[in-house]
């Protein structure tokens, strides 16, 4: 769900008054973070994704000594160390540039710090060099505009759970797709449109705080924009299943309140949403549309992703 302006006008004074994006709290949202990496697979489901596709990648680009990249939002670089060391590991490559962009200067900073280490010359691999950009990507694209000039071009570009905070996907989108050298790929991980999510965001979002920057975007959405870049650009979708143990009680636990925190993206929502938005929110958590139970009597949220992949043909 895309929050247009009449969504954001018709948030409802019952959730505006007190409840309060989960961002704009910033101790509840790391404790709310941190429960949701706990109990949560989703990082070692992107990473597996990963995996298999640089493999992919690697056999794709078989013929190419220089490999350059681009990630957007590369954030503390978790996922840009798995890409580069399987692409340095890989015998045919001699050198990889990475070109990595975030708004944020404490995550590019993580990200300098975990990445270092792969720009040291090994012999029978890859020399790695990294260019760092502290900004945001539309203003990175800006730049280029600015002074009339063509944009650099990439083998891989990929956007890992980022689309979110951008105002127009669209134009992140077919940016992303114009910095393409001839034989490029663009990847993209992104909350599935199947997932609990995609539910909740989609029949509670317009009554759920709108005080963040997050557009609450599935990745059905970007799929719909993505296929309106034109018949040039070939456009695969793949869903990642994954998910989020969310325990038996998510009324008084404080697991289970940090669970519902994340998942509305509200700070502090069951002790202080209102009726009846709180019960509606919770029982809907707790459906089969949203959750299943597990053997030991967990309930665990549907937190699947959706890699989706384009080039043009
Ligand atoms: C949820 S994190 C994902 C980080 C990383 N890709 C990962 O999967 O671990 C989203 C990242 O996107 C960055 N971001 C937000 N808006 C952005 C924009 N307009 N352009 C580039 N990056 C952006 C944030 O600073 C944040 O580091």
């Amino acid at each position: 769900m895309s929050v247009s302006d009449d969504t954001c006008n018709a948030k409802s004074a019952e959730s505006t008054s007190v409840v309060r994006s989960l961002y704009s709290d910033t101790d509840r949202y790391l404790q709310s973070f941190g429960a949701f990496l706990k109990d949560s697979d989703e990082h070692d489901a992107i990473i597996n994704w990963i995996t298999k596709y640089t493999d992919e990648m690697i056999e794709h680009f078989g013929g190419k000594k220089e490999l350059k990249l681009m990630s957007v939002g590369c954030g503390d670089g978790q996922v840009d160390l798995v890409i580069i060391e399987k692409l340095k590991a890989a015998s045919h490559f001699e050198k990889i540039h990475v070109t990595l962009i975030d708004p944020s200067g404490e995550q590019t900073e993580r990200c300098q710090t975990l990445l270092q280490g792969l720009t040291a010359p090994e012999s029978g691999k890859a020399q790695v060099s990294l260019t760092f950009k502290t900004t945001s990507f539309e203003d990175y694209i800006a730049g280029y505009e600015g002074e009339g000039g063509e944009l650099p071009k990439y083998d891989i570009v990929y956007l890992v759970q980022m689309l979110y905070y951008v105002k127009s996907p669209f134009s992140v989108l077919e940016n992303s797709i114009r910095s393409l050298e001839g034989t490029g790929r663009l990847f993209l991980i992104h909350v599935s449109g199947h997932s609990g999510y995609a539910k909740v965001w989609k029949k509670f979002g317009p009554r759920l705080p709108q005080d963040d920057n997050c557009n609450y975007t599935t990745a059905d959405d970007i799929r719909e924009l993505a296929d309106k870049l034109g018949s040039h650009v070939q456009v695969d979708q793949n869903e990642i299943t994954s998910t989020f143990v969310i325990g038996s009680d998510l009324k008084s636990s404080l697991n289970g309140q940090l669970a519902v925190d994340f998942i509305v993206e509200a700070a502090h929502f069951v002790e202080k949403a209102p009726e009846p938005l709180k019960g509606e929110v919770l029982e809907f958590i707790a459906s089969d549309e949203c959750s299943k139970m597990n053997e030991k009597g967990e309930l665990c949220f549907n937190n699947n992703l959706s890699a989706i992949t384009m080039y043009v043909r």
